[in-house]
């Protein structure tokens, strides 16, 4: 196990009705507050409602903003700075996934910076302050919810890229399962993946002697598996809803990373694909992910059989250490396919013709990955065996 830190400070109030106290929260952050959301399915299901009178009733005052697409884009983090500024707001609400959140992630940080909040992204300023934020999740999957981390796609250049600091970890996240229940099932699916690939890209590590780390994920992992089939037949479970949207939070909370070298080469190699495509991000994990493992298993057999018999149950072959790795990339596929995901670039409507755009877009900086370092062609080949 390598050396540590950790310290996650997100206060995370859990369970039923709980966004009808979200105005005494933030009362404790702050007096004028910029409401971010999304597309218009707070609106929709009555969220925006529970909030708003909540936020009233705790006399919070505030100001909103909308229109946050999936996979948020710079040009509505800049309106939001704008109208931070103008009304002198102290706290963002975020209301809303991973890309509410990460919008208003972006808005808390550009909100003191004098130059072009994409500086952040291409990493030529450092973040230094930041408005702190609260969040009202809707759907379990990016994990931003108490992640210290912020993507967002900016149109020019169609570039998806990543901010990392404590400073926007959000300072309270309210999680209603209940909320959830109104997800499309595509959308409840997309997450599902999500979530696990935040575990996958900290499980495949090459830090020896992580068994905690390891058999939490294993657990997290099978949570998955096990509660999200039957949300998709039952949107209205409440026990495996709850089961999927904290397990939402764990995997990605860095709880799961500790101690541990963490991979996380499929999500640069997705984010060219969310990024030019707009395809959603676990749809894009699902067709890459398991391209990914079917490229580097054999870097490490036991790490990969461990994987396939702890996590999938499959009946090792002792003298075929290699057949029983593959037994877990086979059913880590099925899966994905079996809750309606997408797991071939094909399947995800993204044509050949750009691929080598995208390699060289996600090796820009250099090789990525840590369990196997990949260069310009293997993410190459990557997409190639995806198609
Ligand atoms: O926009 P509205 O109308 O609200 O609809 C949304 C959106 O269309 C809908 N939705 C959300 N809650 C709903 C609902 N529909 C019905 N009922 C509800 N309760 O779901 C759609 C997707 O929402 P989005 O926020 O895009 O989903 P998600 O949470 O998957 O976020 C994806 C974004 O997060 C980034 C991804 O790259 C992507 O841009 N990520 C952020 C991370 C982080 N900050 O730590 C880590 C992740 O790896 C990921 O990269
Ligand atoms: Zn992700």
């Amino acid at each position: 196990m390598q050396n540590f830190t950790f310290q996650n400070t997100t206060k995370i109030v859990f369970g039923r009705d709980t966004e009808e106290e979200v105005g005494q929260y933030t009362a404790e952050h702050g007096s004028k507050v910029l409401l971010h959301y999304g597309g218009g399915s707070i609106k929709k299901y009555g969220t925006y409602d529970k909030v708003v009178e909540s936020l009233k009733k705790a006399g919070v005052d505030y100001v909103e903003l909308g229109g946050v697409e999936p996979n948020p884009k710079l040009s509505l983090v800049k309106e939001g700075i704008k109208l931070a500024r103008e009304e002198n707001v102290d706290f963002i609400l975020a209301v809303g996934g991973g890309s509410v959140i990460d919008s208003a992630k972006a808005i808390s940080v550009g909100y003191f910076y004098d130059g072009d909040v994409w500086d952040f992204f291409t990493r030529e300023a450092e973040i230094t302050e930041a408005l702190p934020i609260g969040v009202v999740l809707t759907i379990p999957a990016a994990g931003s919810e108490s992640s210290g981390a912020s993507v967002v796609t900016k149109m020019d250049g169609m570039y998806k890229r990543d901010i990392g600091s404590d400073l926007i970890r959000p300072q309270f996240a309210i999680m209603n399962p209940e909320i959830t229940f109104t997800l499309p099932n595509y959308q409840t699916a997309c997450g599902a993946v999500d979530i696990m690939a935040h575990i996958m890209e900290r499980y495949f590590t090459n830090t020896e002697n992580v068994e905690l780390t390891d058999r939490l994920s294993e657990s997290a992992l099978k949570t998955i598996i096990k509660n999200v089939p039957e949300v998709l037949k039952n949107n209205e479970d409440y026990a495996a809803r709850a089961e999927v949207m904290w397990t939402g939070t764990i995997a990605h909370n860095n709880l799961l990373g500790t101690g541990r070298e963490e991979d996380w080469s499929s999500h640069g190699i997705e984010h060219e694909l969310s990024g030019i495509y707009d395809v959603a991000h676990g749809a894009g994990l699902a067709v890459v992910f398991p391209a990914w493992m079917e490229y580097v298993y054999q870097h490490d057999l036991e790490r990969f059989a461990q994987f396939a018999v702890r996590v999938w149950d499959v009946d090792p072959d002792f003298k075929d250490l290699e057949w029983t790795a593959r037994q877990g990339i086979k059913k880590t596929r099925e899966f994905f396919k079996s809750i309606g995901m997408p797991v071939t670039l094909e399947g995800l409507d993204v044509p050949a013709d750009r691929l080598e755009e995208m390699a060289e877009k996600a090796t820009e900086n250099g090789p990525i990955g840590n369990f196997v370092k990949l260069d310009t062609e293997d993410v190459l080949n990557i997409y190639k065996s995806a198609l």
